[in-house]
């Protein structure tokens, strides 16, 4: 049987526009992986959504003027259009408001509960006298304790990404009204007492931590030197989970004790074997995510998990990436700067997105992302190395033998070593989620393929009279296209099928172990037309 692999993207806030951040920092890396894996053959389960709790939604809401979960609705579609634009191969992309979703955070908190994990508090909350509510998270704003960054949120600085509870903000102010007339008011709340599983979680995240990305392991051993606290997971707020304990009828549930439950809600909406991946020990589980959601899914998420006890399936590689700036500033909407995902389209199509923002990806420092860069890419590798290689080979051919694969010889062993070695360093960087190295490999399989061409000569052979001498040549660079659209198809899947489709008989898009002839001798094969445009950078 197929080794199971659960595969989670982080469920992005539903508020504001989608844009290249959201890509590059979840959706794609994950991806990418899952498809490696698909075509590797393994069993699995690759899950996303849309996060709809928490203050951002009632931020969003309450700027568009909207009910919360009619604007839930209309930003969930949002998320589907991009997820079917630049497709993400997600099995399923839920959201978090739903029956499933509730009933699983009761139980959890039920669980909790019985094994004495749960304690009520009556804490000080930042009370706004002007919009006449408590203000959680972010909709609180003001200077971070630690770093003294000014528009942190109330829960957590983006500066820093230290977390800490609200009374610590230091000038308090209403993120939606503006107001500073805020007064700390008591109020009751509940608390999971995470200090009282420490011992347990260290031990986990020692184990695990080292195997994780570079970005993902130093955070989250940061974590471990400071010891864990118990933190409040209720809020005086009126979207969210409700509580199900009496006299807490008036809150919800923390976003963040909920969150990366949808993970498994969503699991149970997509199949009835949920089981087989969350509850399997021999199951390997992926996490995706930006750097700021480390912390919860190196501390909390697997502290309610190993305290639960019942044999929840916890990550073994968490892959985090750092910030993707654009053009030397943070991506926004309310400046305009970044690139959006309702129009990137209109730029150009979703492989050169997929494949670029890879090569770009922020795995070592945070990065910045320029049009330039974007254009030299797509028109360096996917135009020319891998578009002009396709095209001249099947235009070379359909000229002198018409359409049909020329007659081959043996592999050309040579090349195929060169290859080969390139395939393993691929196939290592894609099983660590090192993605701007699976890149790196990548191209060179594209140009030593180019190489080659460029040393054979066919077009000398051809005008030599040695058509046999030619055939051969062109046979190798078939069996080479077909090479490139399986080590391809995870980042450029469009391109992929349609360079499979070049051939009459189908080929899987298998990962390949090693170089090898696929196409037989007489195969049929049209010449497509132009996989990549030439972009222009628009002056402006
Ligand atoms: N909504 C969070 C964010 O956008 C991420 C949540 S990931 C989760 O930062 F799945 F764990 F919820
Ligand atoms: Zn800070």
């Amino acid at each position: 049987m197929a080794k199971k692999y659960l595969i989670t993207s982080a469920l992005p806030y539903i508020n504001g526009e989608l844009h290249i951040g959201h890509l590059v920092g979840c959706w794609l890396p994950s991806d990418v992986y899952a498809r490696f894996c698909r075509a590797m053959g393994r069993d699995v389960l690759y899950i996303g959504g849309a996060d709809e709790h928490g203050t951002p939604a009632m931020v969003g809401a309450w700027k568009e003027n909207m009910p919360v979960l009619e604007y839930t609705n209309k930003y969930y579609e949002k998320h589907l259009r991009a997820v079917s634009d630049f497709n993400l191969s997600f099995d399923l992309y839920g959201r978090t408001h739903t029956e499933l979703q509730e009933k699983l955070i009761h139980d959890l908190f039920k669980r909790l509960e019985e094994r004495g994990l749960i304690e009520e508090r009556e804490t000080v909350q930042p009370f706004s006298v002007d919009d006449d509510m408590f203000l959680a998270d972010r909709q609180l704003e003001g200077t971070c304790p630690k770093c003294g960054y000014e528009k942190a949120r109330g829960d957590q600085c983006d500066n820093c990404s230290a977390t800490y509870e609200a009374d610590e903000l230091i000038n308090p102010r209403s993120a939606i009204s503006g107001s500073t007339n805020i007064e700390m008011r008591k109020t009751k709340n509940l608390f999971f007492m995470a200090s009282k599983i420490e011992g347990d979680w260290r031990k986990w995240l020692l184990q695990h931590a080292p195997k994780w990305s570079k970005t993902a392991s130093a955070i989250a051993m940061g974590w471990a030197n400071e010891g864990l606290h118990d933190t409040s997971i209720t809020r005086d707020l009126k979207w969210g989970i409700p509580v199900n304990k009496p006299g807490y009828e008036n809150k919800v549930f923390y976003v963040w004790f909920d969150a990366p439950w949808g993970y498994v809600s969503i699991s149970q909406a997509a199949t009835k074997d949920w089981e087989s991946w969350w509850k399997n020990p021999d199951c390997f589980y992926a996490q995706f995510m930006g750097k700021d959601n480390v912390k919860f899914h190196s501390v909390f998420f697997p502290e309610q998990q190993l305290a639960m006890n019942d044999n929840w399936k916890t990550v073994d590689l968490l892959k985090a990436v750092n910030f993707l700036n654009f053009e030397g500033g943070k991506v926004a909407k309310s400046t305009g700067n970044g690139i959006f995902l309702d129009n990137a389209l209109n730029i150009a199509p979703s492989d050169c997105w997929r494949y670029a923002l890879m090569a770009s990806a922020p795995e070592t420092d945070d990065t910045d992302f320029t049009m330039a860069r974007f254009v030299d890419i797509v028109n360096k590798d996917l135009n020319g190395l891998l578009g002009n290689f396709v095209s001249r080979v099947c235009k070379l051919s359909a000229k002198n033998f018409g359409e049909i694969v020329p007659n081959g010889t043996e592999i050309d062993s040579e090349l195929a070593n060169k290859i080969n070695e390139k395939i393993e360093e691929l196939t290592n960087a894609m099983e660590k989620c090192e993605f701007r190295k699976s890149i790196v490999a990548l191209r060179e399989i594209y140009g030593l393929a180019n190489e080659y061409m460029t040393i054979k000569e066919p077009w000398v052979l051809v005008k030599n009279g040695d058509l046999n001498g030619a055939g051969a040549v062109l046979n190798e660079c078939f069996q080479l296209i077909d090479l490139f659209a399986r080590v391809s198809s995870p980042f450029i899947p469009d391109a992929a099928a349609k360079i499979q489709n070049i051939f009459a008989n189908e080929h899987d898009l298998s990962w390949p172990t090693k170089y090898e002839h696929r196409i037989s001798n007489g195969e049929g094969f049209t010449v497509p037309e132009n996989l990549f445009n030439r972009l222009e950078l628009q002056e402006d």
